[in-house]
């Protein structure tokens, strides 16, 4: 089996009916809306603004207090004008349950939106959610598909067609996200999603990073750890991602810290995704909650975003 197979591996033993679940927690809510706001806002003019780090609502108030916290519809100076253009191609990669698809999808004036992903319990989970995107925007043609856009034997061997609008040099933007810490072919991946972009369409990466100072020496020790769903334990830094993005022949790249968050994961989730001094420390000091006959933990991360430009 190839090192691409046996991570994916991990990520298919993870991403089950079960871990679906986990999807409508509060925290992860908090940290799309953050997502799509930075998708909304990728290609403002005002870079500063783009890259401006935030602290992403309060973990104590209801919906971590981000029920308005995404732009007005109407509004020029906060929306990217793509969001005004009809007829957009918009392919969200390792889509996940569609949420990030399912906030954006007011804001798209029409056009179509693909979800990738190699997962079926959570292409699955998408499927359901598209009465209710389409609810919020009749103009939205909505396809989620399993697939695997590196591996054609995957695609054999489980009678996976290539979806159709799946065409090289077609799409305005490409999304991924909480997902680059996830890949350990992080290059080939990236490589094969230039190529479906049009000239100057983009790619946006949101991702999770550990950024504290104390625990940088850990940054990067784990990383390609292929029997883990998690190939880049802790995620990438700004500096780490540029480095990994600037190779592929961006036309730009650019990188910054745009959120940071206090997040409640569970004891699975600490472990998956945080170098061990890290969960370490989070276990012995950090506060703690009771959901769902789980304990969870308070822990301070950020989100990293990267803009290519093709
Ligand atoms: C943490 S989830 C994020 C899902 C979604 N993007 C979101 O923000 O809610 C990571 C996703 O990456 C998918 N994934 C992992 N490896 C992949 C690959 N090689 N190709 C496509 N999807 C992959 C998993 O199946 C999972 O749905």
């Amino acid at each position: 089996m190839s090192e691409y197979a046996i991570q994916r591996k991990a990520n298919l033993d993870t991403f089950t009916p079960n871990k679906v679940q986990f999807y409508e927690s509060d925290s992860l809510h908090a940290i799309l809306i953050g997502a799509t706001k930075a998708v909304l806002q990728y290609d403002l003019k005002d870079r500063t603004k783009v890259f401006k780090t935030e602290q992403l609502g309060d973990y104590r108030l209801p919906e971590y207090g981000l029920v308005n916290y995404l732009p007005d519809k109407e509004s020029e100076d906060d929306i990217s004008p793509l969001f005004r253009r009809e007829n957009i191609r918009y392919m969200d990669f390792a889509c996940g349950t569609g949420l990030l698809a399912q906030n954006l999808a007011p804001y798209i004036k029409s056009g179509t939106v693909i979800g990738i992903d190699i997962s079926e319990a959570q292409i699955d989970a998408f499927k359901s959610k598209i009465p209710a995107i389409h609810s919020l925007n009749p103009r939205l043609v909505v396809k989620p598909y399993k697939y695997d856009i590196i591996d054609p034997e995957f695609n054999r061997e489980n009678h996976l067609e290539v979806p159709q609008e799946l065409q090289y040099g077609s799409f305005d933007i490409i999304t991924t996200t909480l997902s680059f810490h996830h890949f350990s072919a992080l290059k080939q991946i990236v490589v094969e999603l230039k190529k479906y972009l049009k000239k100057d369409g983009c790619l946006i990466v949101v991702d999770m990073y550990d950024h504290k100072d104390e625990y940088k020496s850990v940054q990067g020790a784990a990383e390609t750890n292929l029997t883990s769903a998690v190939a880049h334990n802790g995620g990438l830094s700004p500096k780490q991602m540029h480095e990994k993005l600037d190779p592929i022949g961006f036309s730009s790249v650019e990188t910054g810290i745009k959120y940071l968050y206090e997040h409640w994961c569970n004891h699975q989730n600490l472990y998956n995704h945080l170098p061990p001094p890290v969960v370490a420390k989070a276990l012995k000091s950090a506060p703690k909650r009771q959901r769902a006959g789980q304990t969870e933990y308070l822990v301070t991360r950020s989100l990293v975003l990267a803009i290519c430009r093709k």
